[in-house]
């Protein structure tokens, strides 16, 4: 083989793997060689000295086999932001191994406190893909992951952390504070960044790119759902007077207490008043047994029976992230199992006719294991694929009420169903079934503002690239959304964390 052949070859399989294998536990849990000395080196160091020493041992131990199941996909092996994900994501996934933090309760510059990341690891960062690790992983994981993540960075060696920025008494939230607020936003310029009622989105100029050498991004201040560091009043003072270090929204330290409050007020004054969900990350959804036929109809009545539960999405590329849930049921009989998704879009974006390329789609993937650390949950992992069943918004899909649109036109015309079933292991591997392998059939159906989309297939399909419901107590479900309006696409979508299936 000459030069120039092989050098082809490795290009193609760089192209068609182009991230290396991950790293996992074995049976008995433990890890292959990692390279990050430092954790191996800190073990040492502390072993000898008893009690203490120990339990903080097993807690990096047991904070790195964290972190390989649940963190490396995005923040790499290293911690320096390049897990087999990142290209997909923007914000990036963070390089923790500069050892800057954006969300601290210490002074601009100084290292957060052990509480500080453990917030951020519990709470996620809203409007990233950072998700709330709170709400799968114990207090006891979450510290042992705090101490983890402190290993990339020799900044924790030679510094701690600084005293707490104390936040005071909040004055009264009247008219007077909100327009002294709205002259303080005004002469502290902060609206060159954020525009002049904070509403401003996208980037920044070019000398104003992150630590991380990325370009600056803003959003609507407006919109309490996008507030990384929280949108309550203690939140917003916070990251004012502490800073968003890395980043051009520096620490606005030198102004008094007073006047914080004033634009915090000013702020809260446009707030859009969206009320939190209180839906987990991940939910137990429930497939009821009946006896009833199963068909591909988002109308069937048999679906008045099925239990209803909400599933959180998350956008991988944040900014325009509209809504951020669905409704998922489910039905099984002798032999088949289906499942209804229901979803808020104020105009369905079907294929037709001068429409745009951006159609509204969405996918159910389920997991080879029933452990939500059995395979990454974006897009599986290798030698650990996923099964997803995908349906997108082609023209036979039924619109009915307040939108008019032009004679739509097939999609594909060789493809009668508008659902496709692939596998992937791992982002960039996606595969679609051959044609006679393809047995779920799926419609959907937007009415007044709401999309139902029902997917059905037989139990057991005897492929070994489907997932598998015959003689298992449980399943693992995670969705995809993708909002053509928002000119969604490709990895530009939203999505869940695993959600648990069980059967009724
Ligand atoms: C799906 C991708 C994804 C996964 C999985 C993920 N993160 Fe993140 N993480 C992000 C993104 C994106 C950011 C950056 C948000 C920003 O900069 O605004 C981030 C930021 C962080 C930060 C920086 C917080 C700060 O104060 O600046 C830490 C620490 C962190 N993640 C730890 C973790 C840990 C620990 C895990 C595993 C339990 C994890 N992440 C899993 C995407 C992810
Ligand atoms: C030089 C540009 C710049 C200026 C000036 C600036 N900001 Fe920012 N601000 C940013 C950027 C960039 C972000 C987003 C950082 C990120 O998410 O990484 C941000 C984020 C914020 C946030 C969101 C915090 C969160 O929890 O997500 C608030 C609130 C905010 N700024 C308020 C202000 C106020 C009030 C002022 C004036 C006192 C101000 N900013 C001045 C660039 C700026």
């Amino acid at each position: 083989m000459g030069f120039a052949s092989k050098f082809r070859l490795i290009v193609f399989s760089f192209l068609i793997f182009p991230w290396s294998p991950l790293v996992h536990a074995d049976s008995q849990g433990h890890l292959p060689g990692i390279q990050s000395k430092t954790i191996e080196e800190l073990i040492e160091m502390t072993e000898p000295e008893g009690g203490e020493a120990r339990e903080k041992a097993s807690l990096l131990q047991k904070g790195k086999k964290t972190y390989l199941q649940f963190c490396v996909h995005c923040h790499g092996e290293h911690g320096q932001g390049k897990g087999q994900t990142s290209p997909y994501l923007y914000p990036l996934p963070r390089d923790v191994t500069l050892g800057i933090f954006k969300f601290r309760s210490t002074p601009g510059n100084a290292l957060p406190r052990d509480e500080d990341l453990y917030r951020t690891l519990r709470d996620g960062v809203p409007g990233t893909a950072m998700p709330a690790w709170g709400d799968i992983l114990n207090e006891r994981t979450l510290r042992a992951l705090v101490e983890f993540i402190k290993t990339f960075s020799d900044r924790f060696q030679l510094e701690s952390p600084d005293f707490i920025m104390p936040i005071g008494l909040e004055p009264a939230f009247d008219r007077l504070s909100v327009e002294k607020g709205k002259l303080l936003y005004q002469e502290l310029r902060c609206g060159h960044c954020h525009g002049e009622h904070g509403g401003r989105e996208g980037s920044l100029e070019q000398e104003l790119n992150d630590a991380w050498g990325n370009p600056s991004k803003v959003y609507d201040l407006r919109r309490t759902e996008l507030y990384k560091g929280g949108a309550s009043s203690d939140e917003v003072y916070q990251t004012l007077v502490t800073g968003m270090d890395g980043t051009p929204m520096n620490a606005y330290d030198y102004v008094s207490e007073d006047e914080l409050w004033h634009l915090v007020h000013y702020l809260q004054s446009s707030y859009d008043h969206q009320v939190p969900d209180s839906v987990k990350m991940s939910e137990t959804i429930f497939s009821l047994r009946v006896s009833d036929n199963l068909t591909a109809s988002p109308e069937a009545v048999v679906w008045e029976k099925a239990p209803k539960t909400q599933v959180k999405l998350r956008a991988l590329q944040s900014l325009n992230s509209g809504f951020s849930g669905l409704t998922v049921q489910s039905l099984f009989n002798d032999q088949k199992i289906a499942f209804r998704l229901q979803w808020l879009d104020t105009s369905p974006n079907r294929a037709e006719p001068g429409g745009s390329r951006f159609l509204d789609g969405v996918a159910l993937q389920f997991a080879p294991g029933s452990a939500i650390y059995s395979t990454y949950y974006g897009m599986g992992e290798q030698n650990k694929p996923v099964n997803i069943w995908h349906w997108r918004a082609d023209s036979n899909q039924k619109v009915v009420g307040k939108h008019i649109v032009p004679q739509p036109t097939a999609l594909d015309p060789f493809r009668e169903q508008a659902v496709e079933e692939l596998n992937a292991a791992g982002f960039g591997t996606l595969t679609v079934q051959s044609l006679e392998d393809q047995q779920v059939e799926g419609k959907g159906m937007w009415q007044d503002g709401r999309w139902t989309v029902v997917f059905v297939r037989e139990l057991d399909t005897g492929s070994s690239f489907d997932a598998h419901f015959e003689k298992v107590g449980q399943k693992l479900i995670a969705v995809a959304l993708w909002d053509g309006a928002l000119k969604e696409k490709n990895a530009h979508k939203r999505v869940s964390f695993w959600q648990e299936l069980k059967f009724k």
